[in-house]
């Protein structure tokens, strides 16, 4: 319990009450519980740790508003309000209220602002993370402070691998997840041997690795790697490195505003007249292919959803969110969504408990459900999301460039 909690006055209860809820059913308090006197009479007041579960529940939200990743940042915030507003602002009995801090890129900002939100706001749970830097970065803080964390993007494969955390759940992706499946499907498909290259921090490097790892295995050959900084301008140095090599393909994690400069620049330079543009699916998404135009088209790319995915439970969630926000959801968007969902679902489950830590990490990690993207479900042991990855091309649909899906390359788990 934390200092500045226990100093709140709470409502009154029975002594039984509270036996029951200190044996792990603070949930029974949840939504009203009866005032009353113990067997002395004497009138008590519930400690904080247990008023904490029946007020509004405080959702802390960690993501991008400023630099390289605001667009995602925004995608994820506007889709978990849409799907907030579809359950009336409500889960198990309790109003849901977001307190908002911007991730930036910097992972030392990101841990900062983890802390005025664990510590300053005493949140009962968080979401967000765009950076797998700044996943790693607060990694620590989230697992010794027992706060439970629901992650919409960064795909850092440590945090559901060797720090994972019984605390810590991740709805959109582990990085392998994003690049390994697309290797083999290169090899056969695209060109025998490329040049790989990505933002050069956690996620450009897990992405190229989980690529190359698949890519070699088919006896794929690397002829270079380049790693331009993230929340990069310029890319022409690091494109004329790519063409000395002479490629035929290029496999590359870029995304937001680095994935427009990329291939923006790319084009400009002419590296993608001489080679096939693929990467993780981040590079030509929703959110950047309005800003990437015509320079992407053709594009390959591996991710767990599309636009344009075939399926009645997509189609309901990109309509509301056109409706909604006047533009076309993103793989970002879906994953806020989704996120929003996880939440509410386990709240449901435990009546609005967040005080108990073990029955809202057990409601979570049962939560299963058909997402606009297909089927969900938490590895019970990493507690990563277990998915459908799809082959996607950008082309033309109808007046605009999306990306058609054309086959999907399986279910894939994280190895762990
Ligand atoms: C990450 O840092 O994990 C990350 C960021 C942006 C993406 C994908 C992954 O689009």
């Amino acid at each position: 319990m934390s200092r500045r909690m226990s100093g709140e006055k709470g409502p009154r209860v029975t002594r039984r009450a509270l036996l029951t809820a200190a044996l792990g059913g603070a949930a029974a308090l949840a939504g009203g519980a009866a005032g009353g006197r113990g067997g002395t009479g004497q009138p008590f007041r519930v400690p904080a740790v247990l008023a904490a579960s029946t007020g509004p529940v405080k959702l802390g939200v960690l993501l991008p508003y400023s630099k390289v990743y605001q667009q995602l940042g925004e995608d994820i915030t506007s889709a978990m309000t849409l799907y907030f507003e579809s359950v009336g602002w409500t889960a198990g009995g309790r109003r849901i209220t977001l307190i908002r801090e911007d991730e930036d890129i910097d992972p030392q900002v990101a841990l900062r602002k983890a802390r005025k939100l664990i510590e300053g706001d005493n949140v009962d749970l968080m979401t967000g993370l765009v950076s797998s830097a700044s996943a790693l970065a607060i990694r620590d803080l989230v697992h010794n402070t027992k706060t439970v964390l629901v992650i919409s993007n960064a795909g850092a494969n440590a945090v559901t691998r060797g720090r994972r955390s019984p605390y810590i759940f991740r709805i959109s992706f582990s990085n392998w997840q994003t690049a390994y499946p697309i290797g083999g499907w290169f090899y056969e498909n695209v060109a025998r041997s490329c040049v790989v290259g990505g933002s050069d921090y956690a996620a450009g490097h897990e992405d190229i690795n989980a690529f190359k790892e698949n890519f070699l295995a088919h006896e794929g050959r690397v002829l270079g790697e380049v790693y331009p900084p993230l929340n990069n301008t310029d890319y022409g140095p690091y494109i004329a490195q790519m063409q000395r090599m002479r490629p035929e393909a290029v496999f590359v994690f870029f995304a937001g505003s680095d994935a427009v400069r990329f291939v923006t620049q790319a084009t400009q330079y002419g590296l993608l007249k001489e080679a096939r543009l693929v990467g993780p699916g981040f590079l030509v998404e929703e959110d950047v292919l309005p800003a990437e135009g015509r320079n992407a088209l053709g594009a390959y790319s591996s991710l767990h959803w599309a636009l344009t995915l075939q399926k009645p439970e997509n189609l309901a969630f990109t309509r509301a969110y056109r409706e909604r926000w006047k533009r076309e959801a993103s793989v970002f968007a879906m994953q806020g969504y989704d996120a929003a969902r996880v939440i509410v679902q386990a709240l449901n489950t435990t009546g609005g408990d967040t005080v108990n830590k073990t029955g809202l990490i057990e409601a979570i990690a049962s939560v299963k459900f058909t997402s606009p993207r297909g089927a969900v479900a938490f590895d019970p042991e990493t507690h990563n999301v277990i998915q459908t990855v799809y082959l996607r091309q950008v082309r033309e649909v109808g007046q605009a460039l999306h990306n058609v899906v054309f086959a999907d390359l399986g279910v894939f788990r994280d190895p762990g």
